[in-house]
């Protein structure tokens, strides 16, 4: 089969937004307790968390990660988490039916998320709460002195205010599973009334708004286009969650996933658009696909985890190789829509359907997952300019949409590096062909491939590796390669500015 990619320096998608590569961590499971937070782990530093976990983090180049919820959120009260910790109430989690210690709190981690690198996506309970507790979170968080809000703040350690820029108004209030779960309208109104009283305290806010919890919910597009009625002047962003699972136990149809994932971004895309010529606005609404992954491993033991403990093992899918195929396609994906897609958060970080998982006391303590790699490479390497490239590549027939059997997509990053990142859906080799126009290539920088293991084998024993692509030639302004059947391909070409 062959493959053809026709990359032109001129045909500009958009300038990447580093935030595409963000993440996410809940209070769900072992995602904060025994994966950030554990004081008596052995590589615990002065503040508890594990630095195993923050240089893992850290390999991923994460800019931004949403925080608390996630379905946790609906029902957090953030007070519980802040002031000594030896007050600080345990309490129930409806979400996830387990106990609540709150040793973990903003402070916690915005110290954490300092550490990493990244900044925060704070999101604000409008399932049980509202305008109230969100207000007096952005005063607590953002405002300098000389309030109770802020002084208190300061009492709890930070002097200065954490100026947290991007915030989440609830999450997936569209879900029945919600706690709190509201009407589109009910919605919409509530995040007009809370998104004015939160940037009456700071103008300068991002602020994201529920969009659909996935492509496929059956109040899709009516809830986007309702809730845009009463906030489409409030909000910056509108978020897209979407989880893929092999419930055609069918490799050509999971693989095909990305191609729904591909339309949803667009339709929503389209709603945004269509609200605001009704409202005759200059205003563009873009996205931020705050939860994307592959989600379907851990339900069957998850159902059996018996209420109300502190960190159960609750969705800790193992990946497979065939998962990392589509984690990598799903981000190519992200690349494609980079006009649109501003936010885009892997949900979540760690233990919890994560790339990153620990070993609470196993060697080793800290363990990459298949899909790890794809995403290591899209959050360092996706990064610049993302160019419309042209494929020209057959396909095949899934249920509902045609695929192609390559999935492609290149960026151009300002250290003059081209990055072309493929996938190969098909089980057989492809000769994969790419002519570079408008750029002065200068040579092959590096390629890899992660490629040749069984699509059912997870990582737990770290044999997992990228490998070179050995099959690689530079000619003039043509690149050719050979690429594995089923594989993540990553070719890095030098290009003269
Ligand atoms: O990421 C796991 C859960 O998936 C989140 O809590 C929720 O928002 C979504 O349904």
């Amino acid at each position: 089969m062959k493959s053809k990619l026709t990359v032109d320096r001129d045909q500009v998608i958009s300038k990447i937004d580093p935030r595409m590569w963000g993440s996410f961590t809940e209070h769900l499971g072992r995602s904060i307790y025994e994966g950030i937070y554990q004081p008596d782990h052995p590589t615990a530093d002065e503040d508890g968390f594990r630095k195993d976990v923050i240089n893992a983090v850290k390999k991923l180049n994460v800019p931004l990660i949403r925080y608390p919820g996630g379905n946790f959120v609906s029902a957090y009260n953030w007070e519980d988490g802040i002031g000594p910790k030896d007050q600080r109430p345990t309490k129930l989690d409806l979400a996830w039916r387990s106990k609540e210690t709150n040793q973990f709190g903003i402070h916690e981690f915005m110290k954490w998320a300092k550490k990493v690198g990244s900044e925060p996506d704070m999101a604000v309970n409008l399932g049980t709460r509202g305008i109230d507790a969100a207000r007096n979170l952005i005063e607590y968080c953002n405002f300098p002195k000389g309030t109770y809000w802020s002084d208190l703040r300061r009492k709890n350690g930070a002097e200065k205010p954490f100026n947290i820029k991007v915030w989440s108004l609830g999450n997936e209030m569209d879900g029945p599973w919600q706690i709190g779960h509201k009407t589109a309208y009910e919605y919409g109104r509530l995040a007009h009334e809370t998104a004015k009283a939160m940037r009456l305290i700071d103008p300068d806010i991002e602020l994201i708004a529920c969009g659909s919890s996935s492509h496929q919910i059956n109040t899709f597009g009516t809830w986007e286009e309702t809730l845009l009625d009463q906030a489409y002047d409030d909000v910056d962003y509108l978020s897209l969650h979407q989880y893929y699972d092999d419930s055609d136990h069918d490799l050509g149809e999971f693989l095909g996933k990305s191609v729904d994932f591909d339309h949803f971004i667009t339709d929503v895309a389209n709603i945004c658009d269509a609200v605001k010529a009704r409202r005759h606005s200059k205003k563009q609404i873009n996205l931020s696909i705050d939860e994307w992954n592959v989600w379907y491993h851990s339900k069957a033991a998850d159902d059996k985890q018996a209420p109300w403990q502190v960190a159960p093992h609750l969705l800790e899918d193992h990946y497979n190789f065939m998962d990392a195929l589509l984690v990598g396609s799903l981000a190519i994906t992200l690349m494609k829509h980079a006009d649109r897609v501003k936010i885009g958060c892997l949900a979540q970080l760690i233990n919890v359907i994560a790339p990153i998982m620990t070993n609470t006391n196993g060697d080793p303590s800290v363990w990459y997952q298949s899909i790890f790699y794809p995403f290591m490479q899209a959050s360092n390497f996706g990064r610049g300019i993302a160019l419309a490239a042209k494929s020209d590549v057959p396909t095949y027939q899934a249920k509902d949409y045609e695929v192609p059997y390559t999935d492609s997509v290149a960026t151009y990053d300002e250290n003059g590096i081209l990055t072309m990142f493929i996938v190969n859906k098909s089980k057989e080799k492809v000769d994969f062909e790419s002519t570079l126009q408008n750029f002065d290539v200068q040579g092959l920088d590096k390629a890899t491939q992660f490629c040749g293991y069984d699509l059912m084998k997870t990582n737990e024993d770290q044999s997992m590796k990228l490998e070179s692509m050995n099959q690689v030639t530079v000619s003039d302004n043509k690149i050719s390669a050979e690429l594995q059947p089923l594989s993540w391909n990553v070719i890095r070409v030098k290009v003269k500015d």
